[in-house]
């Protein structure tokens, strides 16, 4: 991400516009469960307001200098894992919800948006909910703030398709500005499309023992 980029993702005006404004449009309609995972947590500023709505948080952050500060921001109440969302360093079935806020955008490599969202499929147990928010391509295209990163926008009708690719059933979208909030729900029967090279499942980061720092690198 460009400097002004992590500059914003960490300034006070975005918390509380995710605060106020997006996060409660988003997780209005969405049943987090017992155990949710939010992958690209950046800084921590969503996660730190997701954790007020979730009963248990995983984080899962691919840039390894942001997790210093993640610790500290989110300390003692979530599990920090460092990875990479296209190849989630879960076992199957593990979560009852993923959420991804202002990531998919930057998932840029050709298939890895489509990785990222099978990954999503096999880590959700049957019934679990992938939900998240992004920037519509036209505003993406307006927004210096991304000078100098790389970026693929994706728009509404092309990830219904490949939501639907990846397994998920019940996929949604919802414009509303500049963003559009996006939902869709892994079946209770069927199973993963794919399966990762190598799991490991992360023991008991349940509600006892969410402090725990796991870095993966
Ligand atoms: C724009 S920031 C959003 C941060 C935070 N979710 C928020 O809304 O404030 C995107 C974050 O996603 C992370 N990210 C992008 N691709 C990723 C991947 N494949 N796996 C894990 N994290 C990823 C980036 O490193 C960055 O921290």
């Amino acid at each position: 991400m460009s400097f002004h980029h992590r500059l914003y993702c960490r300034s006070k005006a975005w918390g509380q516009k995710l605060q106020d404004t997006i996060l409660p449009w988003l997780l209005s309609d969405v049943e987090l469960g017992s155990m949710t995972l939010e992958v690209g947590p950046g800084p921590g500023v969503s996660a730190e307001i997701i954790r007020r709505y979730a009963n248990g948080l995983v984080v899962l952050e691919r840039q390894l200098r942001l997790l210093p500060g993640l610790r500290s921001r989110l300390d003692g109440t979530t599990l920090i894992v460092a990875g990479d969302a296209v190849a989630m360093p879960f076992g199957s079935a593990e979560f009852t919800s993923v959420l991804s806020i202002m990531v998919l955008h930057h998932v840029w490599r050709p298939g890895d948006r489509e990785r990222m969202l099978q990954e999503s499929f096999r880590v959700l147990k049957p019934g679990g909910i992938l939900a998240g928010v992004d920037a519509t391509p036209a505003a993406l295209r307006r927004r210096l703030v991304h000078l100098g990163d790389r970026v693929s926008p994706v728009d509404g009708p092309k990830l219904l398709t490949e939501l639907g690719e990846a397994g998920f059933e019940r996929a949604a979208i919802h414009n509303r500005g500049s963003k559009f909030k996006f939902s869709a729900t892994r079946p209770e029967t069927g199973c993963a499309m794919t399966a990762p090279a190598t799991t490991a499942s992360p023991p008991g980061y349940g509600r006892q023992s969410r402090s725990a720092v796991r870095d993966r690198s």
